[in-house]
């Protein structure tokens, strides 16, 4: 079977190196040139532990190429998957369906081996599935049998190999049983003896993943509306975390409090889930939604908040390390990340800030070029007069008072994602500030 790739980005790039340790042979296909030229040296435009390693091996064994060219696959793929971003729409909350659209299209009109099937990937909203079949059979060129499966995609960013090869679930829209058969025949080696395998319709299989994605969002929102009550009247609210955690049909995943979540999946995600449900009508369905998106967004104006505090409401001139501005630890990503917010909203008020982060500096400088960066923990934090954590890389959590003591020019520190123990710090004399921790 040979399968195509129509999107190299994050998740295509991923998917078609996995596709290829599974034996397939594949070609990645991606309108951009540049990307092409770079993922055919075996380098990746992001960082992902363990991608580009498997992306050189399988480039070098031959079972895997790249081109811009979609009519080279369009004779030559048995499947192929659709694996092109839908971020959330210029001035708006709705999902961008542009690219999926255009891909989809431009992939059916280069087809002209017959029995193909499209999968798509891709983040979408409820209905898209079923209009994309009809586009299919409408464009599809003569005497050319096309259909079409949705198959969501559920991998972590930092975790994205791991996630694609070992997957904990897989779930399948499917129309007819042949399609369900023929993805079953593509993750053979990928099933493990328990992996759950969900074959379903393209309705259920669309709003699985947006579900999962808002569930995780709640879990993290729940827990940071419970730190907004103990920062006010006392409490722990990690060991709040942990003992709901001991509950099995809670759950401790997903509940640490902190400065909230970001990147390019969660927040998009809900508001364009908000914004599928109105126009269904059902606008009360998933309102709860925007509780969450608020109560998130509210978190990293409490991580300024506590910044001011320490530094008695001026930080006008005052120098200010941030440490982490990557949506997470293991990535480079800093879309709709807390800590480049926090960052810039310091910045904004008149702070000297000076970031640090093992992945993240260089796209950050793209998206806030006036942020000061550096290329070490030292020389964010020399004569700083507070340090604010907003991302748990390992190099931040294994920090202890010692290390730091010598170098900044006063003992203040916000740990804004809650990684550190505080009565350590506070011992050694350090103003130390948590979310979630009354002050
Ligand atoms: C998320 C989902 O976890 C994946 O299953 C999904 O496939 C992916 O989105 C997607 O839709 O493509 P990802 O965006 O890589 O994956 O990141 P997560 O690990 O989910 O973390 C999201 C954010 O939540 C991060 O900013 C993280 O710091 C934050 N978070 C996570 C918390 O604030 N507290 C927690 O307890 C856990």
């Amino acid at each position: 079977m040979n399968i195509s790739v129509i999107g190299t980005g994050y998740l295509g790039a991923t998917h078609a190196a996995c596709m290829a340790e599974l034996g397939f042979d594949v070609i990645g296909v991606d309108v951009d040139p540049e990307k092409i030229d770079s993922l055919s040296r075996g380098e990746l435009p992001f960082h992902e532990p363990g991608l580009p390693e498997l992306i050189r091996k399988h480039v070098d064994s031959g079972r895997l190429r790249f081109t811009t060219d979609m009519s080279e696959v369009g004779a030559w793929g048995d499947v192929h998957f659709i694996a092109v971003g839908t971020p959330q729409v210029k001035g708006g909350t709705g999902a961008d369906l542009t690219y999926v659209d255009a891909a989809t299209t431009s992939l059916v009109r280069s087809i002209t081996k017959s029995g193909a099937l499209i999968v798509g990937k891709s983040t979408v909203p409820v209905g898209t599935a079923a209009r994309l079949y009809d586009l299919v059979q409408q464009q599809k060129n003569p005497g050319v049998e096309l259909s079409l499966a949705w198959n969501p995609e559920f991998l972590r960013e930092g975790f994205a190999v791991e996630d694609t090869l070992r997957p904990d679930r897989l779930v399948v829209g499917t129309r007819t049983e042949a399609d369900e058969a023929k993805l079953r025949e593509v993750y053979a080696e990928a099933l493990g003896r328990d992996t759950p395998w969900v074959s379903t319709d393209f309705e259920t299989a669309e709003l699985v993943k947006v579900a999962a994605n808002a569930f995780l969002a709640t879990k993290i929102s729940f827990i940071n509306a419970f730190a907004e009550v103990t920062e006010t009247v006392g409490g722990d609210i990690s060991t709040l975390a942990d003992a709901i955690g001991f509950d099995d049909r809670i759950g401790r995943k997903f509940l640490n409090a902190g400065v909230g979540f970001g990147g390019g999946c969660l927040p998009k995600d809900i508001r364009a889930l908000q914004t599928r449900v109105a126009e269904l009508g059902l606008d009360h369905s998933m309102k709860f939604l925007d509780e969450i998106d608020q109560i998130n967004l509210r978190r990293r104006k409490k991580a300024v908040a506590r910044a001011f505090e320490l530094l008695d409401q001026d930080v006008v001139g005052k120098k200010i390390a941030v440490l982490g501005i990557t949506f997470k630890p293991l990535s480079d990503d800093v879309r709709d990340a807390p800590g480049l917010d926090v960052a810039a909203r310091l910045f904004n008020a008149g702070a000297d800030v000076q970031v640090y982060d093992p992945e993240g500096n260089k796209n950050a400088a793209k998206r806030y070029p006036r942020l000061g960066y550096v290329d070490s923990l030292t020389e964010a934090v020399k004569d700083a007069e507070l340090v604010v954590l907003t991302t748990e890389w390992n190099e931040f959590k294994a920090l202890t008072p010692a290390d730091l003591q010598d170098l900044v020019a006063a003992k203040r520190f916000v740990d804004a994602r809650n990684v550190l123990p505080a009565a350590e710090w506070e011992a050694a004399g350090w103003t130390f500030a948590q979310l979630g921790r009354k002050f």
